[in-house]
């Protein structure tokens, strides 16, 4: 099991306060930095946190604005940066985000050269390619969260249709974690059954659910201003399979060479994490049309 883990938090927003809280409740680290550039913030996020420490295993949390504080973490996830606004794209956000990424990872990486960095802040994709090339880490150690966010909104919504639990539902959204992403319906079933085959499926209530899938950032972000709770999940669920080592198979963001001959971008495959960061990446089957939407680079990777 877990013992003993360092794990950073950058950026004390909604998300990386969240994810520190939920990585807190989940047991997962002996220690947890909270840092951003708003001491303040950490400061407080902080100190909401560790007065409910009796309820809690055991775990030292520091907080502050010094990059310092995250030396010698196992893992360091990157939350900061600024988040969506409503009917902003997150490509809208590329060129504010990756302007900061470009002082803070050098920061980061130089602290924790046998670290793995987890990039959460969007475009996801674009920063992660950026966190590679600013850390100069090796591809396996540097991830973003990618679609696995999008894949549990999407077995979500199709366990609620078929009545299963979404634990149970094995389909995967692809590609950009964004407005180009694509389900793979291909392969998708539940217990083994393809979804065409269980009762109650029909295409236009497919359809209905990807785009609700798709969209729901957008939806969220236009009711409450902000989506954290899902995504701490997903931290969490990643944080857990790497520490424990678990092999785990996770659509997250990675460096893809030669993958159906895409190389040089990070997007979402399903991928194996392991003590170390990303064991390998699973060449899945897709039929023409996902082969040309797994092709269909989005805007993001045109970007620097
Ligand atoms: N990948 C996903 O699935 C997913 C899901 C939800 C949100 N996000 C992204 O996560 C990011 C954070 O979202 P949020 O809602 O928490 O935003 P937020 O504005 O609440 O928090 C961002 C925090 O980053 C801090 N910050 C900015 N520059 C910094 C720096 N150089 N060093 C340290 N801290 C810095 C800010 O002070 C702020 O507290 C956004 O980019 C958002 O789009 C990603």
């Amino acid at each position: 099991m877990i013992m003993k883990a360092k794990i950073s938090v950058i950026g004390a927003g909604f998300v990386g306060s969240t994810a520190a809280y939920t990585l807190l409740v989940n047991g997962l680290a002996s220690e947890i930095a909270l840092i951003d550039i708003n001491g303040e913030r950490a400061e407080g996020e902080a100190l909401d946190m560790m007065h409910g420490m009796q309820f809690l295993r055991r775990a030292k949390v520091i907080y502050g604005s010094d990059y310092e504080l995250c030396r010698d973490s196992d893992i360091t996830v990157i939350c900061a940066g600024a988040h969506q606004q409503t009917g902003e794209t997150r490509l809208d956000l590329a060129a504010k985000n990756a302007k900061i990424f470009k002082s803070m990872v050098p920061e980061i990486a130089r602290r924790n050269r046998g670290g793995i960095i987890l990039v959460v802040a969007n475009p996801v994709d674009v920063l992660t390619y950026l966190t590679l090339k600013y850390s100069g880490f090796s591809p396996d150690r540097v991830f973003g969260t990618g679609t696995a966010l999008d894949t549990a909104r999407f077995r979500f919504l199709l366990g609620e249709h078929f009545h299963v639990n979404p634990n149970s539902v094995h389909a995967y959204v692809l590609g950009e974690h964004g407005d180009s992403e694509f389900p793979v319906w291909s392969s998708a079933n539940i217990a083994g059954v393809r979804l065409r085959e269980m009762d109650g499926y029909g295409r236009k209530q497919m359809d209905g659910i990807f785009e609700k899938t798709r969209d729901a950032a957008y939806e969220v972000i236009s009711k409450k201003g902000a989506t954290y709770y899902s995504i701490s999940l997903v931290i969490s669920k990643i944080v857990r399979s790497l520490l424990s080592d678990s092999h785990d198979v996770m659509p997250v963001s990675t460096l893809l060479k030669g993958y159906y001959g895409i190389s040089d971008v990070c997007l979402s495959v399903p991928s194996v994490l392991c003590r170390t960061g990303i064991d390998r990446r699973l060449v899945v089957p897709l039929d023409e049309a996902e082969k040309r939407k797994l092709k269909n680079l989005p805007a993001s990777s045109k970007l620097p």
